[in-house]
């Protein structure tokens, strides 16, 4: 069969995304410009359960993933016949969940004989900061989301080297484990980001900082450390501030995220550090990166909150390395919930 092949630096991907719980589809142009970006959102559904319910997760994609596409093509006031290339997440993620986006990707792609692109969750994440300015080698991103903590470096374009990771859970699960134990509704991350303001942080709660020169990290003590802490009050009849335990909770977060990303940023020389996933909306974390990058020689990115949660832009712009790279999926392309980066 034909396949489309348009040589150009402005193509214009529809990009789809359902890696978890938000079924979305973008159109982006050049890898830079946002067409369209839609999101239909399942937290509603999921709340109730306290957490992600990946059954639950998959049907609702099945139910959305048709109009959804449709309304990205519609808002960037396109059809099919516009777009060159389709891009999807294919992992890592929830395999029901990226088989949808995997499988509607492949159908519209091979319906109208469009080249396929397979983009790392991951990478989208990182590449969300292409939609706000060009990047500068060598880079690092850090990456914090509800199922990955990574300090990622790039010597070059697409090329990733996964300097430090968490050896148990990721930042924005520590967030939601913390929010429960508070009784917080799901996802947790932006109600402790909201208490924290109001909180004082007088609670020393300990930091993993793990041994010299290592950049990985490990929040399952810290985030023991609280529910514990809240427990033993609770049995002794007493109370803490909520907002304190936010507070006190965000503060060890925020500074071993800070101080391991600074370190690595010095160490590897970068021009360019990103702070991408749904964690970087976190404001505490914004102060503290843009403080701790002040005054360097170093350019701190950090894209607007609806790029920094999962979103189909920015799966758009991470494809549109594939795209320059002329790498294609075939029509074999599967989901993978243990994908690697590199
Ligand atoms: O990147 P994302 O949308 O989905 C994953 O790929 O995991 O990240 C979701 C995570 C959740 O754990 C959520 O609680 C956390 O990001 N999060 C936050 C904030 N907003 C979202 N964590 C802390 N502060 C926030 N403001
Ligand atoms: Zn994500």
């Amino acid at each position: 069969m034909n396949i489309k092949n348009r040589q150009t630096d402005d193509e214009l991907i529809l990009a789809i995304e359902t890696s978890c719980d938000e079924t979305a589809a973008a159109v982006v142009r050049g890898g830079t410009e946002i067409l369209s970006n839609v999101i239909a959102s399942q937290i509603e559904s999921h709340k109730r359960f306290g957490g992600v319910v990946p059954e639950l997760a998959s049907r609702h994609h099945t139910e959305s993933i048709t109009w959804i596409v449709e309304e990205a093509l519609k808002e960037a006031e396109l059809t099919l016949v516009d777009i060159d290339a389709v891009a999807v997440t294919h992992g890592p993620g929830l395999v029901g969940a990226l088989l949808v986006g995997v499988n509607a990707a492949k159908a519209i792609a091979f319906a109208h004989g469009l080249p396929l692109l397979p983009v790392h969750h991951i990478s989208g994440h990182i590449q969300a900061a292409r939609l706000e300015r060009e990047w500068q080698y060598p880079a690092l991103a850090l990456v914090v989301s509800g199922g990955h903590t990574e300090l990622v470096l790039m010597e070059e374009e697409g090329r990733y080297q996964v300097i430090g990771e968490t050896r148990d859970d990721a930042a924005g699960e520590a967030y939601d484990k913390v929010a429960r134990s508070l009784q917080l509704p799901y996802p947790g991350g932006p109600h402790i980001d909201q208490l924290a303001k109001t909180g004082t942080a007088n609670i020393a709660f300990p930091i993993a900082w793990l041994e010299a020169g290592s950049y990985d990290f490990s929040f399952s003590g810290l985030k023991s450390a609280v529910i514990n802490t809240l427990h033993n009050t609770r049995q002794r009849g007493e109370s803490l501030a909520p907002e304190d335990v936010a507070a006190s909770f965000q503060k060890s977060v925020v500074e071993v995220l800070t101080t391991k990303t600074k370190r690595a940023a010095e160490a590897y020389q970068v021009k360019q550090v990103v702070l991408a996933g749904g964690v970087a909306a976190n404001q505490g974390l914004r102060n503290a990166m843009e403080a701790a990058f002040q005054g360097t020689d170093m350019e701190l990115t950090i894209p607007p909150l609806s790029l920094c949660t999962d979103n189909a832009a920015m799966i758009g712009a991470a494809a549109h390395i594939q795209w320059k790279q002329n790498q294609r999926a075939g029509w074999d392309l599967n989901g993978t919930a243990d994908l690697a980066l590199t």
